[in-house]
């Protein structure tokens, strides 16, 4: 196989985004649509990724030199059209050898399968391919103008379109494939005598055809190559991108009883045999495992769910967090970068951050490790089959050793034994009859009207 390389265009103002933020930076499953478009070109092997951004872009060029290496970032000085933009990513390419594909990086969800289809048009013996789709209304689309074998002859533009070329149905979704060495031959000779006066990377399917060389479509679904121009058209494709999350994990084995109301992330895992109750999002970085239950408005980002555990309703657990088989993580608690264990229970309103809860302890109502001290941040264990009573503050560094208990209300700052109770609460007083005599004190006081003193 012909060695792989990608050229993915992210030098659009993106002006219709009206965002401060550059257009391809926006996420798509909690994922920049830059990093899918790269995601993409590692998935079909590409040795070596180029990303053409404009100048003065520097947020953009810093995301993009993160994802491929600042030497694979080329800027494209002036918006001069497509042809341009790949242009710019010549000097990256002079020496590649093989097969380059040309991304847009607004266009994130184009399946691997799709550019596998257009790399083995390549394969096949054509020297230039590119996905089109039958577009539902294909009015701003390039036509692909095909012959009876349904080879490809040309790219219009609609702009640059007869009467007859606009009722093709066939659009150009952008991406193309040829040898890299010949796209930039080609590109040469790229004129910008059309409609916008833009150099038009379309151009190359002629140009090929010129030189008697063979142009193929590869064809994909609409919804696979569909672009993002504004808040709007990113929401249509973040609305596609969840749809078929939810219909793979229902397909793997996954119940959703509401899943238009799940929200999943690019790279969320849940195995077969667990149940996700309604309401529940998922940013980056989760792994459920089997016969795990998501109850109802839980958070989850950055975390691990053991077999059977389960979370929830009302969870939010933050990254580091790990749940072990059959713990319970309830109401209005919140984990980071703690360890639960084993059969562990923290049910209802807590904040476990940063250490360790032991297998089988129980983690009172209202329990808090403070972990924070405005500087720094320090660790709690809890060891295992410990109590922790309600509403006890653990203050870190502490350890509560295994089968510890602390009193309810307890502010523990030392280390509490192994089996040891620590009690660290005002001593309680009980005055008899002391609430009645209050009473009547005061309301002989009111009475009178006499005020004490501070009274409003
Ligand atoms: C392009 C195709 C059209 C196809 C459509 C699919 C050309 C001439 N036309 O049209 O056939 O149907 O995409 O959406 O290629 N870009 C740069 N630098 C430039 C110009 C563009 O980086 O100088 C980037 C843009 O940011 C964008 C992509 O290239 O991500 C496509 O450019 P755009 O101007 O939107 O092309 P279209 O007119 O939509
Ligand atoms: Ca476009």
């Amino acid at each position: 196989m012909a060695d792989r390389f990608a050229v993915i265009l992210a030098a659009g103002k993106g002006t219709r985004m009206k965002s401060p933020k550059p257009k391809v930076l926006h996420e798509i499953g909690g994922r920049p649509m830059l990093a899918w478009s790269v995601a993409l070109a590692k998935e079909l092997g590409c040795k070596r990724t180029v990303i053409v951004v404009g100048p003065d872009m520097p947020q953009l060029s810093e995301a993009a030199a993160r994802l491929v290496g600042a030497e694979n970032v080329a800027v494209q000085k002036d918006q001069l059209g497509t042809a341009n933009a790949v242009d710019a990513a010549r000097a990256q390419l002079a020496n590649a050898d093989g097969h380059a594909i040309v991304l847009y990086a607004d266009t994130p969800l184009i399946p691997l399968e799709a550019g596998e289809r257009a790399f083995a048009e390549l394969d096949k013996g054509a020297s230039v391919c590119v996905l089109g789709f039958k577009a539902k209304l294909p009015n701003r689309y390039g036509r692909l103008v095909t012959a009876s074998d349904n080879s490809l002859e040309a790219i219009v533009e609609a702009n640059d379109a007869t009467e007859a070329q606009l009722k093709i149905e066939l659009a150009n979704s952008g991406v193309m494939a040829a040898p890299a060495n010949l796209m930039f031959e080609l590109l040469k000779e790229v004129k910008n005598a059309n409609a916008k006066k833009e150099y038009y990377l379309t151009d190359l399917v002629s140009l090929a055809r010129g030189r008697k060389l063979k142009a193929a479509v590869a064809l994909c679904e609409e919804r696979d190559v569909q672009g993002v121009n504004s808040q709007a058209e990113l929401a249509q494709v973040e609305a596609v991108f969840q749809q078929q999350k939810r219909t793979h994990f229902m397909t793997e084995g996954v119940t959703l009883p509401a899943p238009e109301t799940v929200y999943f992330a690019h790279d969320t895992r849940v195995a077969p045999g667990v149940t996700i109750e309604p309401n529940v999002v998922f940013a980056p970085g989760v792994t459920i495992e089997t016969g795990a239950v998501i109850r109802a408005f839980s958070h989850l980002e950055g975390a691990k769910v053991g077999p059977g555990a389960l979370i929830g309703p009302y969870a939010r657990l933050r990254p580091g967090a790990v749940i072990s088989k059959d713990a319970h993580i309830g109401n209005f608690v919140e984990v980071k970068n703690v360890t639960v264990g084993e059969g562990a229970k923290a049910n209802h309103l807590s904040y476990l951050g940063d250490g360790e809860v032991g297998a089988g302890a129980n983690i009172g109502a209202g329990t808090i490790f403070c972990n924070y001290d405005g500087f720094f941040k320090y660790r709690t264990i809890v060891g295992a089959g410990a109590f922790i009573g309600s509403n006890s503050s653990l203050v870190a560094p502490v350890t509560i050793g295994a089968g510890g208990y602390t009193g309810s209300g307890s502010v523990i700052v030392k280390d509490v034994p192994a089996d040891a109770l620590a009690i660290a609460r005002g001593v309680q007083v009980v005055k008899e009859g002391r609430a009645k005599s209050f009473r009547e004190e005061k309301a002989a006081a009111k009475k009178a009207g006499k005020k004490p003193p501070g009274a409003i």
